[in-house]
């Protein structure tokens, strides 16, 4: 079997990088991680939990944690919107792989996301959510490979435009 480099999918919360990660699997018959799971299961704890019980700078520990046990190859990695926010998880990711983001604009993850509760970042108010966005454009940008705009594609359509790239 031919190995390939990791892909590692970034990009803001309600991206898409869990469904377009399953999709992008199929596609290349690789292994799939999803580090939020991930820290979940290891944590036995919901990331809500995490953040409310041990605070964001524990989450951040578990999931750079997990980022650096993924394995080197042939793996789809899908990622949490805040991993780019720690340098030496951009490091491992381009010394392992290649970095996709998937853009996608602040009124489709909205539209998306809606009042969703899972996701601690998500579930405070709009200006604030809005300037998180607005920081960590540059940084997803900066560290990506390739970049995937995603707003009116299915998420199987986004995987085959990933693939197309690689
Ligand atoms: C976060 C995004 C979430 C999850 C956690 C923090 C963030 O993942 O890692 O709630 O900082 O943007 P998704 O991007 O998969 O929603």
């Amino acid at each position: 079997m031919i190995k390939m480099k990791n892909i590692y999918l970034i990009g803001f919360m309600g991206s898409g990088k869990s469904s377009v990660g399953k999709s992008l699997c199929i596609l290349l018959d690789c292994d799939y991680v999803d580090t939020d799971t991930v820290v979940e299961e290891k944590n036995n704890k919901t990331i809500v939990d995490i953040f409310a019980s041990e605070g964001e700078n524990a989450f951040r520990i578990y999931e750079s944690k997990v980022l650096r046990e993924v394995p080197f190859e042939n793996c789809v990695v899908s990622t949490g919107g805040g991993i780019i926010e720690n340098e030496k998880n951009v490091e491992q990711m381009k010394n392992t792989g290649i970095i996709v983001y998937l853009e996608t604009s602040f009124s489709k993850i909205d539209e998306r996301l809606k009042m969703d509760l899972s996701r601690p970042l998500w579930n405070q108010n709009k200006q604030k959510k809005k300037e998180l966005f607005e920081k960590r454009i540059d940084l997803y940008r900066s560290c990506a490979n390739v970049t995937v705009k995603t707003d009116d594609k299915s998420y199987h359509d986004v995987a085959a435009e990933v693939v197309s790239y690689i």
